[in-house]
């Protein structure tokens, strides 16, 4: 049983006596107490490799943070690694894959993943939410298959991710071929984290913005439907930044939560969506670097243009490496002091 379950009721569209609040990226980059881990362990895929340690850190923004969820600490490039294509995290540049996908050999030699390819996140879900002991919900996640596609394809992270594009263009079958074991490897790999003990999953499509509407109804939307239509245990958000050329689409999708970016306007959204959606988000994670009334201020603002219903609180995209702990806390705080 969950002593706090808001999230979720959200989620669900049920009633709730206050808006929920979490952060996208909350566990790891800006505490201090994750940086002592992480530390402590040499390096980013060890902390990710190893259950106690992932565990430890996924729970540290809900004692430090006061957040209303917890998210299980991994990586969205975990899936890439157990379909054959190690990542390495190379300090202060990001994700580097040695191989990438580049014919239609390489997409042969990719396997469908198993949940137990991935065994340490399982493990770490099972462990955390054990450690939790019903304090909040636990957040499990993966990328859509059109973010992680395109990781493989270009090798490392990008501003245009042009090779991933190009590959769409000039190598469609081959395309589709790649997202389909993405997508199969991704239900299984969600699948064996609802079964840990995920209370709620998340889908990021990361680089969605870069896609043109036509590419993005063709190779990204149809695959995160098929997982949404695959998963009916537990809630689904799905969180496509930049994608506000689909959001009617996004509506349409069998999941509970959509998220939205800082870009996307609340009431506009809403009424592309409908009302059997609840919302994510939204404001501008550079919002943190201001002082504390504007903080304040702007997120009572933001409070207000999503109403009292069906909002989850988060920001716009993933919390700043640098943004301080304590404007983070206070962006917390005055969510959960705030009443209709
Ligand atoms: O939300 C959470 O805090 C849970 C853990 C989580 C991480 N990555 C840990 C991480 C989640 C949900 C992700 C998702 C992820 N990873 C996404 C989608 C979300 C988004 O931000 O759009 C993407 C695109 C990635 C790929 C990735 N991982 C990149 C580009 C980088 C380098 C830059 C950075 O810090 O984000 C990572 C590394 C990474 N993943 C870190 C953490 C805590 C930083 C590693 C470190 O400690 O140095």
């Amino acid at each position: 049983m969950l002593k706090n379950d808001l999230l979720l009721r959200a989620a669900r569209g049920e009633k709730v006596e206050r808006t929920p609040v979490w952060l996208m990226r909350q566990a790891g980059r800006i505490l201090p107490e994750y940086r002592e881990v992480r530390a402590k362990m040499g390096g980013f895929k060890e902390l990710v490799e190893n259950p106690e340690f992932a565990c430890e850190v996924t729970i540290q923004p809900v004692d430090h943070l006061g957040v209303d969820a917890a998210i299980i600490f991994s990586d969205i490039l975990v899936i890439p690694e157990a379909m054959g294509l190690p990542y390495q995290m190379v300090e202060k540049r990001g994700p580097w894959f040695e191989k990438t996908i580049k014919c239609a050999a390489d997409i042969d030699r990719m396997v469908v993943a198993e949940a137990d390819g991935v065994r340490y996140t399982i493990d770490a879900i099972a462990m955390t939410k054990k450690e939790l002991d019903g304090r909040v919900p636990l957040i499990g996640f993966a990328g859509a298959p059109w973010t992680i596609f395109s990781y493989m394809i270009e090798g490392s992270g990008s501003k245009t991710f042009s090779n991933a594009k190009k590959f769409l263009y000039t190598e469609p079958v081959l395309a589709h071929k790649l997202l389909e074991k993405i997508t199969l490897s991704t239900i299984n790999y969600l699948k064996g984290q609802i079964e840990a003990g995920a209370d709620i999953i998340q889908i990021f499509d990361s680089w969605a913005g870069i896609l043109s509407p036509e590419q993005y109804k063709e190779f990204a939307l149809p695959y995160i439907a098929r997982i949404c239509d695959a998963i009916d245990e537990v809630p689904i958000t799905v969180f496509a930044k930049g994608a506000y050329f689909v959001r009617k689409e996004l509506g349409e999708l069998n999941c509970q939560t959509i998220g939205l970016d800082w870009n996307m306007d609340v009431a506009e959204s809403r009424a592309m969506i409908g009302n059997s959606k609840t919302l994510q988000g939204n404001i501008d994670p550079c919002v943190l670097y201001s002082d504390d009334e504007t903080i304040v201020t702007k997120t009572k603002e933001m409070l207000t243009a999503f109403g009292p219903n069906r909002h989850i609180a988060n920001l716009g995209h993933g919390v700043y490496p640098d943004i301080d702990p304590r404007k983070v806390k206070l962006f917390v705080d005055t969510v959960k002091e705030f009443r209709f």
